[in-house]
């Protein structure tokens, strides 16, 4: 019995075929695995190790390395905001408080349940959308502070 999906078993078997070493697929296996259950669970480590001969050393090294990766239960919609020099310039700071404001109502009330979390991100990559965030995988560029109510609204209702 398999903790990974038949769907996920194939793209982990891709990847392991497409490098050379298995070490070298590390990052899209774990890519693959936190699309599909928003974090990396001790036991998919194992399984990684015991039924696809990943070192579990390694793959527990990348994933504390790479902010990207997460050991532990995520909010429902992760939102990494750009904090970098272009984004500050434009407005990151106080689209950032805005959306800090949100999750404490919101956390008020819904204590875990709360669907937002936040962290603030170096360089998105984006800078000619900026301020830029991700929200999960979608980036979403001109998220100023008078957008994010608009924006945030559309993954989860927002406290009054
Ligand atoms: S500075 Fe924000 S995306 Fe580059």
């Amino acid at each position: 019995m398999s903790v990974f999906s038949e769907g996920l078993r194939k793209k982990i078997d891709h990847y392991l075929t497409r490098y050379e070493t298995r070490r070298s697929a590390i990052l899209p296996v774990l890519h693959c695995i936190q699309d599909e259950h928003g974090w990396i669970k001790p036991e998919h480590i194992e399984e990684l190790h015991s039924k696809y001969e990943l070192d579990r050393v390694q793959v527990k090294e990348v994933i504390t390395f790479y902010d990207i990766y997460k050991d532990k239960p995520t909010r429902k919609f992760l939102i990494r905001y750009c904090q970098n020099i272009t984004c500050t310039m434009l407005g990151a700071k106080e689209a950032i408080c805005r959306i800090e404001d949100h999750i404490k109502k919101l956390e008020a009330e819904l204590g875990d349940d709360t669907p937002f979390g936040l962290e603030k991100f170096p360089c998105l990559g984006k800078c000619d959308g900026a301020p830029v965030m991700l929200v999960n995988k979608e980036r979403v560029e001109h998220a100023t502070v008078d957008k994010i109510d608009g924006l945030l609204s559309k993954y989860a209702p927002l406290p009054k």
